[in-house]
């Protein structure tokens, strides 16, 4: 099989991610009135996905570390499927409420554990491009939700479709997952110098240097001295920064306002005065496909340009956007703020796609010790879960308090912060392999 084959099939846990936390804003329009929902309990059908996500986050890197990443990814696929399942049957809506909670508990697992299998199969020249095929799937994913909430927002019971069909990509990352090799140095990790052999072997071709590769990638276990994963790790030299690194972005990946701005866009678009339906779904639309677009451009550059640099780059688009947001903001509703949100919507979330969103899922893959990657992963992961929970329960309120314009200038002022955050603390690991970004976090070499 060939690598880029590889990539593609493990990459799909992106989409589950994507796909999922997408659907629901269309389905629910149709879920509140079949099971007669209040505000808050919409509120929940909505959250309660994230909330699984959380949890399964916290959890995926034990079982990672502990099981593996292939068959933990197996087991996430056939629980993500079941859930997707569960929630289309549901007869009811404690049912539907149990079904979102596995789904979440799955997606939680799949958004850490796919750019970790990804950093730990790709060669190092193309790891910047191989993981973000995962933020690919993402913006891939929601922007099918919303084509897929579109097609069934006229069929009855279009809801369960809606929900249902996010089992496709499950069954299909599920089967595939079990074609694919166990990463080598997990395998490495675990004492199994064989099977870590074999496993390079599928990947890299017999033409290359897999002898060599391996014993890299054990002289470096070696001066790791702990092969055996453990919390307290994590806060030992060589996963101190890391641990700031993973969880600062996580935060500022969320406070700076990407879930807002995709899910509020239609509203954000009537409050410029474009305030016919097909204008707002049009809007949303449109802003996912800016999204997987510019999230290409940086597949394309992340290995070349590096990341700090897109990072940057990105993060100072968003904020010029934002500020000009909410500049526009300040005058009342007319055509010419509708084209000028339109622009600066797009704008920011074309800095988001090619900086905050792809970088931070590829550093968290890059940065931790092979020994607590998994855990240190579930740590920035679930920081970025709970984050994203708490800004979309307060996002709504801010609005109230602070008006359009306040909330879009408290948003700049959060990327400010992520930029300052960025230039000081972000390493650039274009090009490195994993264990010699390992020894520069641990202070034994420069990373150049
Ligand atoms: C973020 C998600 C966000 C998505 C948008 C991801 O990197 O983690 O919260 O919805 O990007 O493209």
């Amino acid at each position: 099989m060939r690598f880029g084959t590889i990539a593609a099939i493990a990459s799909l846990g992106g989409l589950l991610f994507g796909y999922d936390t997408g659907v629901i804003s269309g389905a629910l329009l149709f879920i509140k009135g079949e099971f007669a929902l209040s505000p808050t309990l919409q509120g929940m059908t909505a959250g309660i996905v994230l909330a699984g996500a959380t949890v399964g986050a916290a959890f995926g890197g034990t079982l990672a570390d502990r099981f593996g990443r292939r068959i933990v990814l197996v087991a996430v696929a056939a629980l993500f499927s079941l859930g997707a399942l569960l929630s289309a049957l549901a007869p009811s809506f404690a049912v539907l409420i149990g079904a979102r909670a596995l789904v979440g508990l799955a997606v939680g697992v799949a958004s850490m554990l796919t750019p970790l299998y990804l950093a730990e199969l790709a060669p190092a020249e193309r790891r910047g491009a191989v993981v973000s095929l995962n933020q690919f799937c993402i913006t891939f994913g929601i922007l099918a939700s919303y084509l897929v909430d579109y097609a069934f927002a006229e069929v009855t019971g279009g809801w369960r479709w809606m929900l249902g069909l996010g089992a496709l990509p499950g069954v299909v990352l599920g089967l595939g997952m079990l074609l694919l090799p166990e990463s080598p140095r997990w395998l490495l990790g675990r004492g199994n110098p064989v099977a870590a052999g074999a496993a390079l072997r599928r990947l890299r071709g017999d033409r290359a240097d897999v002898d060599g590769e391996l014993a890299t990638l054990s002289g470096s276990l070696r001066a790791d001295g702990a092969t055996l994963p453990g919390w307290s790790r994590l806060l030992r030299r060589g996963a101190r920064r890391p641990l700031v690194v993973g969880v600062g972005l996580a935060l500022f990946q969320q406070v700076t306002g990407i879930n807002t701005v995709i899910y509020y866009a239609p509203t954000i678009f009537q409050q410029a005065g474009l305030s016919s339906a097909s204008a707002s779904i049009a809007a949303s639309a449109g802003i996912g496909v800016v999204n997987v677009l510019a999230t290409t451009l940086a597949i394309r550059l992340l290995d070349r340009r590096g990341r700090r640099v897109l990072l940057l780059t990105g993060l100072a688009v968003m904020g010029a956007a934002l500020l000009v947001l909410a500049g526009a903001f300040l005058s009342g509703p007319s055509r010419m703020l509708g084209l000028v949100t339109a622009g600066a919507l797009a704008a920011y979330v074309a800095g988001f796609a090619v900086g905050l969103g792809p970088v931070f899922w590829l550093l968290i893959a890059e940065v931790f010790p092979l020994a607590v990657r998994g855990r240190g992963m579930s740590i920035a992961t679930v920081a970025n879960w709970g984050a994203n929970g708490a800004v979309t329960l307060v996002f709504l309120d801010l609005i109230r308090l602070l008006g359009s314009s306040g909330t879009f200038l408290l948003l700049a002022g959060f990327t400010a912060a992520a930029l300052a955050f960025g230039w000081s603390f972000v390493p650039e690991t274009r090009g490195r392999t994993l264990e010699q970004i390992e020894a520069a976090m641990g202070g034994v070499a420069p990373l150049g």
